[in-house]
C-alpha cells in the first residue's frame, strides 16, 4: 500500500507529500497547454487534457499523490450554470436557479480518471468543493465573497438552506462517479468555511459534511480529507469528530499548538504558507522542519496551508520535496 493511503487509514509511515493546486500556472509545461485554448473550461472537459495535466507535477517532482486536473465549478456547471474563467477576473458563475445535475455532463472526467488509472500507480485523489464554498460562487460574486458578511449571508438565509441540501445529495453522488471511476481518495474543499460563524458553520459545513461522509462510507471504504479552510479553533475541532472522515486538511493559519484539541484518531494534512514555498530560502526551511516536528508523533501527510500560487518558484518546490523525503 501506498505511504499516502497508509497515513490516511492512520498509520505512521514516512511523511508522504503532495501539494494542493500543484497542477496548474507555476509549471511552464502547464502554461504550454493552457496558451493553446481559450476557454479554461474546455481543458477540463477534455480527458486527455485532465491526463496529461494532472500527471505534470507527479513527473517533475515525484510527489505521492496525484491530484485531478479539475475544478470546483464542475458541479454549477454540469447542474445548468454559466461557467467562465476570464484573465484576471476570477471564476465567474451565472446561476441558474433550478440547479439540476445531470452526471453525463461530467464524463469526461471519468474518462480522465480512468485514463489515469490505466497510465500510472500513483494514488489518485478526487474532489469537490464543500456545499458552502460551492454554492458562494454560485450566489455572490468576487467583490462580495472578498467582503462577505453578515448582512448579506443573513439576508440570503432560507435561500441558502435549500440549495445546501440540493448540493449535499449531488457532491455524495459525484463523489461516487469519482469512486466508481478509480479514484484512491477524496478531499473536499471547504475554502471559504471562514466566512461563517458558528451557528452557520455547523449547519453549512459540519451537518452537510457528516451526510455526504455518511453516504460515501455506505458504498465505499476510500478515505476522505476534509478542508475546512479558516474555521475557528472550535470549528476545527467539530470538523475533525465528523464520523469517519479519516483527515483533516489544516489551513496556513491554524495554530499547531492546538493540534491536541482535534480528533485524536485522524489523520492530519497541510499545513505550509503558501507564500513561504513562494519565497523559499531559511524561512521556509525553518517553518517546514517546525511543522514536521509538530507531526512527528501523528499520521501526517505534508502539504501547503492553500494553493500553491502561480508565481511559485520551481526550486522551491524541488527543495521542499527534498527536505520532506531526507527528514
Ligand atoms: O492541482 C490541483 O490542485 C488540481 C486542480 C484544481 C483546480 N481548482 C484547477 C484550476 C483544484 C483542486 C481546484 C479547486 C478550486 N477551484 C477551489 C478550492 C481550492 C482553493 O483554492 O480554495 C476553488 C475555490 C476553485 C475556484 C477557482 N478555479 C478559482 C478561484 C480559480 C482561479 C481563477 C483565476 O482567474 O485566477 C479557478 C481556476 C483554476 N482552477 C485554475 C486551475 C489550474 C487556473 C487556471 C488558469 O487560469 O490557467
Amino acid at each position: 500500500m501506498s505511504i499516502l493511503i497508509e497515513t490516511l487509514k492512520g498509520k505512521k509511515t514516512k511523511t508522504p507529500i503532495w501539494l494542493m493546486r500543484q497542477a496548474g500556472r507555476h509549471l511552464p509545461e502547464y502554461i504550454k497547454i493552457r496558451q493553446k485554448y481559450k476557454d479554461l473550461m474546455e481543458m477540463f472537459l477534455d480527458p486527455e487534457v485532465i491526463t496529461e495535466i494532472s500527471l505534470q507535477p507527479v513527473k517533475r517532482y515525484g510527489l505521492d499523490a496525484c491530484i485531478v486536473f479539475s475544478d470546483i465549478l464542475m458541479i454549477p456547471y454540469a447542474s445548468g450554470c454559466d461557467v467562465g474563467f476570464k484573465e484576471g477576473m476570477g471564476p465567474q458563475v451565472k446561476f441558474n436557479e433550478k440547479f439540476k445535475f445531470e452526471s453525463h455532463k461530467l464524463d469526461p472526467v471519468t474518462k480522465g480518471i480512468e485514463n489515469i488509472k490505466t497510465i500510472s500507480k500513483i494514488p489518485l485523489i478526487g474532489f469537490v468543493g464543500g456545499p458552502w464554498t460551492t454554492l458562494s460562487y454560485c450566489l455572490f460574486d468576487k467583490e462580495e465573497r472578498s467582503q462577505m458578511n453578515k448582512d448579506l449571508i443573513y439576508k440570503n438565509e432560507k435561500r441558502i438552506d435549500n440549495y445546501i441540501d440540493d448540493l449535499t445529495d449531488i457532491i455524495s453522488n459525484y463523489a461516487m462517479q469519482q469512486v466508481n471511476a478509480g479514484i484512491d481518495a477524496f478531499q473536499i474543499f471547504e475554502s471559504a468555511a471562514g466566512d461563517l460563524d458558528d451557528y452557520l458553520f455547523e449547519k453549512w459545513v459540519v451537518n452537510p459534511t457528516l451526510k455526504i461522509v455518511k453516504e460515501i462510507k455506505s458504498k465505499s471504504d476510500i478515505p476522505i480529507i476534509g478542508f475546512p479552510r479558516n474555521a475557528s479553533t472550535s470549528g476545527y475541532r467539530n470538523y475533525s469528530f465528523i464520523n469517519q472522515l479519516d483527515c483533516i486538511c489544516l489551513d496556513y493559519n491554524f495554530n499547531l499548538q492546538q493540534l491536541d484539541l482535534l480528533n485524536p484518531n485522524i489523520s492530519y494534512q497541510g499545513n505550509l504558507h503558501p507564500k513561504l514555498l513562494l519565497n523559499g530560502g531559511d524561512e521556509m526551511d525553518k517553518e517546514l522542519e517546525e511543522i514536521l516536528l509538530a507531526f512527528r508523533d501523528y499520521p501526517h501527510i505534508f502539504n501547503l496551508g492553500h494553493g500553491v500560487l502561480p508565481e511559485t518558484p520551481i526550486k522551491n518546490v524541488e527543495r521542499l520535496v527534498q527536505k520532506v523525503r531526507n527528514n
